[in-house]
């Protein structure tokens, strides 16, 4: 069995014929995975349509009991559009393959565009909590050491065995998302730069980010690049912004100390922004 290696091309395809039944005829052109403080957009998209993981034939299982995460399927502004409002991280205990599963079931739905934003810590001092950054490209640590959601043998149906990355951040993207930010008077709270990616679920000592700053890393996160390599190995187009939710402290003498509650507030807080940043952002998408 290849159990432990990851889904068969047959199972996602069992997965999104299963949806197909459950919105037949809506070929959906924008994904969306809402990190925290953008779940909010999944609720607010008109037609919708949501079905719970937990509905869904061969989803990863939530950990969380009671908060189980949904597709949204719907529209913004007559785009069509499928939300992942939750999404699987590594430090839950979800092996990679898992984690991104549904970003190859959104492909085989019809996706063209994903749009995969998260919570992070913003290391440039110029970065203030509540600011975005557009991602230009990541670092993975996680995948430089091995742990890597193509791990396995490579399905040809979604892509090569070895992707090159170095296209799957879409720069027409990356500059078609600062502008609209400058439209929206977002320019001062908007910032262009590189993810980082760790395992979690511990926050970063500060030799960590230490090394992170000096390896061009300035927002640094635990989820979004394994999603961003398996939407890229499927020929999708990425964008991707951090909201900066907490400043890396990267002082011995500073009497800060990282906390979620601080994540959770600083994300709440920039909700309608962040919102109204994506639906234009899908809009932008649907009139290419
Ligand atoms: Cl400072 N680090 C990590 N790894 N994830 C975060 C964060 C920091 N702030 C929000 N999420």
């Amino acid at each position: 069995s290849r159990e432990h290696l990851g889904y068969s091309y047959e199972q996602i395809l069992q997965v999104v014929k299963f949806l197909k039944l459950v919105v037949p005829n809506f070929k959906p052109l924008v994904g969306v995975i809402c990190g925290s403080g953008l779940g909010p957009l999944a609720d607010s998209l008109s037609d919708k349509i949501e079905v719970p993981y937990e509905d869904i034939p061969l989803f990863p299982a939530s950990t969380v009991v009671g908060h189980g995460g949904k597709l949204v399927f719907g529209t913004v502004g007559g785009v069509p559009v499928i939300c992942m409002k939750g999404r699987f991280h590594a430090y839950e205990g979800y092996p990679l393959w898992k984690v991104v599963m549904p970003v190859r079931v959104m492909r085989l739905m019809g996706v063209e565009y994903l749009i995969v934003t998260n919570a992070a810590g913003g290391i440039p001092s110029s970065m203030n909590v509540g600011d975005i950054m557009i991602i230009k490209d990541h670092v993975n640590m996680m995948g430089m050491g091995g742990q890597n959601p193509l791990r396995g043998p490579n399905i040809e149906e979604f892509g090569p065995r070895f992707p090159a990355m170095n296209k799957t951040y879409d720069r027409a993207l990356v500059k078609a998302g600062l502008k609209i930010a400058e439209s929206l008077g977002m320019e001062d709270m908007t910032h262009e730069g590189v993810y980082g990616c760790v395992g979690g679920p511990n926050y970063e000592t500060i030799a960590e980010l230490l090394m992170l700053q000096s390896c061009g890393v300035d927002s640094v996160g635990m989820s979004t690049a394994h999603e961003v390599i398996a939407a890229g190995h499927c020929g999708m187009k990425v964008f991707g912004f951090s909201l900066i939710t907490n400043k890396a402290i990267l002082d011995y003498d500073s009497s800060e100390v990282p906390n979620h509650e601080e994540v959770i507030a600083a994300a709440k807080a920039k909700e309608a922004k962040l919102q109204g940043f994506t639906e234009a952002m899908i809009k932008h998408m649907g009139s290419l």
